[in-house]
């Protein structure tokens, strides 16, 4: 059993300060009963609603991110700012991670949750969630790049990359591509290895999770229950 202002504080949608208020305002409801005290003690599986809305009691945290270039995919770093940086403080200390780096100039879709085993499911490259990017080179992109994606590339430096998706797109110098592992760099380093360097990269989707058009650069949102079952269907696979 705990508190009701910490369970609803732990799912990092509220201070809480804010759950207080909630509670003090009427809005919060357990088991259909309005909770009449934040201090309350409940079991954390039982059904929290505000305004009507169900809450999840357990504290696991997933959100979108619209990651704009200039900053580091960490959670914290001496030097550059993070991506944790956009974030309101009550969401800076329930243990959110980025599931997947994207390089420091990269854009797009980011995940951010507190949930490891799911982040690292969608992370392995045994459980093939697939990754897609737009990219623009220097250069045009041709079929023989699709082929040599599509065989898997042992670069330069030794490194060993899968068959990956190469979908050329109308103006020559931008492709769609589609990996299931994420190696440092990986991207870039395949496109320099074909003498086309990467000038613009954003992540598209990650698996079923597709980035939201209404999320400007830097902006985020809570994933939908909806969301985070299909990225649970992942679970495995
Ligand atoms: N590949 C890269 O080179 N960079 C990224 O940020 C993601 C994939």
């Amino acid at each position: 059993m705990e508190r009701l202002d910490k369970i609803l504080a732990n799912t990092g949608r509220w201070s809480r300060k804010e759950v207080r208020e909630l509670v003090r305002a009427g809005r919060v409801t357990v088991d259909g009963q309005v909770a009449p005290a934040p201090d309350g003690k409940y079991d954390p599986k039982s059904r929290f609603a505000v305004d009507g809305q169900e809450v999840s009691g357990e504290p696991m945290v997933y959100l979108m991110l619209h990651k704009p270039a200039g900053l580091v995919s960490a959670t914290e770093d001496p030097r550059q700012p993070t991506v944790l940086e956009l974030l309101p403080e009550h969401l800076r200390r329930v243990g959110l991670f980025p599931a997947g780096r994207l390089d420091k100039d990269t854009e797009g879709l980011l995940l951010l949750t507190n949930d490891g085993p799911l982040a690292h499911r969608l992370l392995s490259p045994r459980h093939h969630v697939d990754k897609v990017y737009f990219v623009r080179v220097e250069g045009r992109l041709e079929a023989g790049d699709v082929a040599a994606f599509a065989r898997g590339m042992t670069l330069g430096d030794g490194l060993v990359c899968m068959p990956a998706g190469l979908e050329l797109l109308e103006e020559p110098d931008c492709a769609l591509v589609t990996l299931r592992e994420g190696k440092y760099h990986q991207i870039k380093r395949m496109l320099a290895c074909r003498g086309k360097p990467v000038r613009y990269l954003k992540r598209l989707s990650m698996g079923p999770l597709t980035l939201d058009p209404v999320l400007e650069r830097g902006q985020w949102r809570y994933l939908t229950a909806d969301e985070v079952a299909l990225l649970d269907g992942n679970r495995g696979r």
